[in-house]
């Protein structure tokens, strides 16, 4: 049965005083969800205009302009056709999304395991396997990626931001994505493969690095993103990409091995070592090729989302001069809600520039999206980015405005940049602290302007948004 029609409302404040009046969420109307009635007849939400390959080239290149308009023109539910098999259902209602993420997994599996990273990782990974195999993984590898667990990478994270910052130019523009994402791969880098300290040239923690960092530099052309839409769903990768996974595979095997032999192996915290421990329920330790997968998806799934987020951060912080304003005085003053201040402006930069912007679930029975019902099969879509920017939830959602977030907890159904349900991230925390680190070092340290007074447009990279040139900027003073 589809569950009961309640109208949805952000989380009540977790204390007073709330946002200022004019950015307080309003109610959503009701729109019931989730399995059919028995009988229910299949009607579908409408289908935008276009033929597939216009669908397909705007959802790859100007997602948020096609999910826009067709909201605008058709409500919080139309049809397109996208890079997955099947013209999914695209949907806007918090009360839909609540639906996907409480259902039983069988009920709603997750497309990642038909995303483009699957030739890569292969079909086994946490990301890309489905059911008991899904579960079993995700259960390995939370421990390690529980709040708790990452906070001991705190002071590890400072370092690494210290040492990186200190190399930014002063007084000319540059892009910070890939700046942040030095950082980011670090932190994985240690966390994942419990490598620190500076990169010697030549070790295989430099290999792998240089190779991720090329290969996600070369993702973003066009050329590549053919090569992505010819790999759609493989299992096993062909074409350009089979070359670059081989070359991935030529630097991450020699690391497995020479893990594989390390003498202090039982003793190590790095997940790569703790997975090597880990047996599967037959007792039987994880192969090579298993290893490997989870690795990948690990280091994919985690540093360029959660640099590019920082990226998005700062390209709304330096366009936003009273959040910008709002953000340095607190930090650098010690102010006592500094913590507040800056987790409200990560809250709103997530919210604002979801770094993936839309995320899937497969239906296996009749499901009901308010006056819709699709039918057992489908593919239904959430668009984060719509709703982020539904205006009774967000009011005035194209502003960025940290301030929103004053009292007010980030509700489950509504705040939901990292998924949720069974296949929320499993690095949120990991993320989380990243960006609190980040974020507050660069606000103390650094004076910051736009290279140019536009915001940076949204462009599409694999299944992530990212701001187009790089999130520019000028340093204008160091302190
Ligand atoms: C700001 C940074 C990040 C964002 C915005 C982000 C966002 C997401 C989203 C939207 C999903 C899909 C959730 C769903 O379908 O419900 C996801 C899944 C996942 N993320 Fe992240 N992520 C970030 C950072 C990380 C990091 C740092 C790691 C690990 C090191 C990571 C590992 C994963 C994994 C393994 C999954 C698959 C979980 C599953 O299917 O059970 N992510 N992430």
């Amino acid at each position: 049965m589809a569950t009961e029609s309640r109208p949805v409302t952000a989380d009540a404040p977790v204390d007073a005083p709330g946002p200022p009046e004019a950015l307080r969420p309003r109610p959503v109307p009701p729109s019931p969800a989730g399995p059919a009635e028995d009988g229910a007849a299949i009607h579908l939400p409408p289908r935008i205009r276009g033929n597939r390959a216009s669908h397909l080239l705007r959802f790859s290149l100007r997602q948020h302009d096609l999910v826009t308009r067709a909201r605008r023109e058709h409500g919080d539910v139309f049809r397109v056709h996208a890079p997955i098999p099947g013209e999914p259902s695209i949907t806007a209602h918090p009360e839909h999304v609540r639906s996907l993420f409480t259902a039983k997994p069988e009920l709603a599996p997750s497309v990642t395991a038909e995303s483009p990273l699957r030739p890569i990782v292969g079909p086994n990974s946490v990301l890309t396997a489905n059911g008991p195999r899904h579960l079993r993984q995700r259960r390995l590898l939370l421990p390690p990626f529980h709040g708790e667990a990452i906070a001991r990478y705190a002071t590890m994270i400072e370092e690494v931001a210290e040492r990186e910052i200190a190399t930014w130019p002063q007084g000319r523009p540059f892009a910070l994505a890939p700046r942040m994402q030095t950082i980011t791969l670090d932190v994985i880098m240690a966390g994942i493969f419990g490598f620190t300290g500076p990169v010697v040239e030549g070790s295989p923690e430099h290999r792998l690095r240089h190779v991720i960092q090329r290969l996600t530099a070369i993702s973003t052309t066009p050329v590549a993103k053919l090569g992505e839409l010819v790999n759609v769903s493989r299992d096993e990768p062909v074409g350009l990409v089979r070359r670059g996974v081989g070359w991935l595979d030529s630097v991450t095997y020699p690391i497995i091995e020479e893990r594989r032999r390390a003498p202090d192996l039982d003793e190590r915290t790095d997940i790569l070592s703790l997975l090597m421990r880990a047996t599967t329920e037959d007792g039987e330790l994880l192969t090579d090729r298993e290893l490997r997968d989870e690795l990948l998806t690990l280091v994919l799934a985690g540093f360029e989302t959660t640099a590019n987020s920082l990226s998005w951060a700062w390209e709304r912080l330096v366009r936003w001069p009273d959040a910008h304003e709002r953000l340095i005085t607190a930090v650098r003053e010690d102010a006592p809600d500094a913590d507040d201040v800056v987790e409200r402006t990560i809250l709103e930069a997530m919210r604002s520039r979801p770094v993936i912007p839309i995320i899937g679930r497969r239906v296996t029975v009749p499901w009901r999206l308010g006056e819709y019902v699709v039918p057992a099969g489908s593919p239904i879509s959430i668009s984060i980015l719509l709703v982020h920017h539904r205006d009774d939830l967000y009011p005035d959602p194209y502003a960025f405005r940290p301030d929103r977030w004053i009292g007010r907890k980030p509700g489950t159904y509504e705040w939901i940049p990292f998924g949720g349900g069974t296949r929320r991230c499993l690095g949120s925390a990991l993320a989380m602290a990243e960006q609190r680190v980040v974020l507050t070092h660069m606000a103390r340290r650094l004076d910051l302007r736009a290279d140019r007074p536009e915001p940076e447009a949204p462009q599409h990279r694999n299944v992530t948004m990212i701001p187009a040139r790089g999130a520019r900027v000028v340093i204008t003073g160091r302190r």
